[in-house]
């Protein structure tokens, strides 16, 4: 494993708290870009704005502390970007201040990554591509498990701002060449959440229909951002980011049954094997599942 610079955008929220820190202990070195700082040891931060494009060109192309200046030699370039800022759901800012300051946000550190020869850059997309999430109504899926060649119908701004970022992310590839691999990141689950959420998923599973039962544990999406760091030449690529089983006691047949009738099954599933497939990141990168709700909670 090589030691990476690595600018992370977005590194004091839900995920990226779990996520830097686990960067950190595989040896990297990471500058968190975000509009507040993360208060953890060996973390730089640098408080900016995804959605001001100059902001982002002077992030890419800064010193992330004062350490960095006693070589002499000028501003060392970032390895890769890792982009997780966002306005994370529906419902929290107007919709189209959601949809504005995702994409345009996207936009402009995907842009500044490329034009500053940053070759490797990680995004953040979402579950709710796949269109359930924040749907109006009960609406089911075209058929399952919900792979990555999908085509992806979301009918919210958050959804639809996910979908328009992985199409930047898309375009910027093939302009450039480099390596852009967005991660539709299921519903993050943080460590202490397996005690205080997860009873009550168990209990009322339909709670859960939305998510299609999947979950990533926070330092698990560590792992398969690390893995994205290490896996060079693939071009763009869509990963979906979940655990291997679904979040709930009832095996997946039972699952598709009972809260997905008549939706098409379209290959043999495991018992439990998570109806939002990780498939991919297990086969593609290599993703081995250190933490599955069953080591924290007994059903
Ligand atoms: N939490 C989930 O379950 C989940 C699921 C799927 C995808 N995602 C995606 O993963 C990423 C991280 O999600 P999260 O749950 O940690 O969200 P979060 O809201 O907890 O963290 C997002 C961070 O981005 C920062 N930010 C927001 N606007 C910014 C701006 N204009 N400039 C700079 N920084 C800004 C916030 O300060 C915050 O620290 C997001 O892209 C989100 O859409 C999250």
């Amino acid at each position: 494993m090589s030691s990476k610079r690595i600018l992370f955008t977005g590194g004091s929220g839900k995920a990226g708290k779990h996520v830097v820190p686990y960067l950190l202990a595989q040896g990297h070195s990471v500058l968190n870009v975000d509009l507040v700082p993360l208060d953890h040891p060996g973390v730089n931060n640098l408080t900016a704005d995804i959605t001001d494009s100059g902001q982002m060109f002077n992030a890419m192309s800064s010193y992330t502390g004062l350490d960095e200046l006693e070589p002499g030699n000028g501003v060392p370039a970032f390895d890769a970007v890792v982009h997780f800022a966002a306005v994370p759901r529906i419902l929290i800012k107007p919709d189209n201040e959601t949809f504005r300051i995702n994409t345009l946000g996207t936009y402009n550190v995907i842009e500044a990554a490329v034009k500053l020869g940053i070759r490797k850059i990680i995004i953040a997309s979402s579950e709710t591509t796949y269109g359930i999430c924040f749907s109006d109504g009960i609406t089911n899926p075209q058929a399952l498990p919900l792979e990555e060649d999908y085509d992806v119908d979301p009918m919210d701004s958050y959804g639809l701002s996910k979908v328009v970022n992985e199409k930047t992310a898309r375009s910027f590839q093939r302009r450039s060449g480099f390596d852009i691999y967005a991660l539709r990141i299921g519903n993050v689950i943080e460590p202490h959440e397996y005690a205080t959420l997860f009873p009550g998923y168990l209990e009322n599973p339909e709670v859960r229909r939305r998510n299609a039962f999947c979950y990533i544990d926070a330092r698990d999406l560590g792992q398969i951002v690390d893995l994205c760091l290490e896996k060079d030449g693939l071009g763009f690529q869509v990963f979906n980011a979940g655990n291997d089983h679904n979040g709930a006691i009832l095996p997946t047949k039972v699952l598709a049954e009972r809260f997905f009738p008549g939706v098409p099954i379209t290959r043999e599933l495991g018992e439990y094997e998570a109806l939002y497939s990780n498939r991919k990141i297990r086969e593609v990168l290599g993703f081995k599942e250190q933490h599955n709700w069953r080591q924290y909670v007994k059903p």
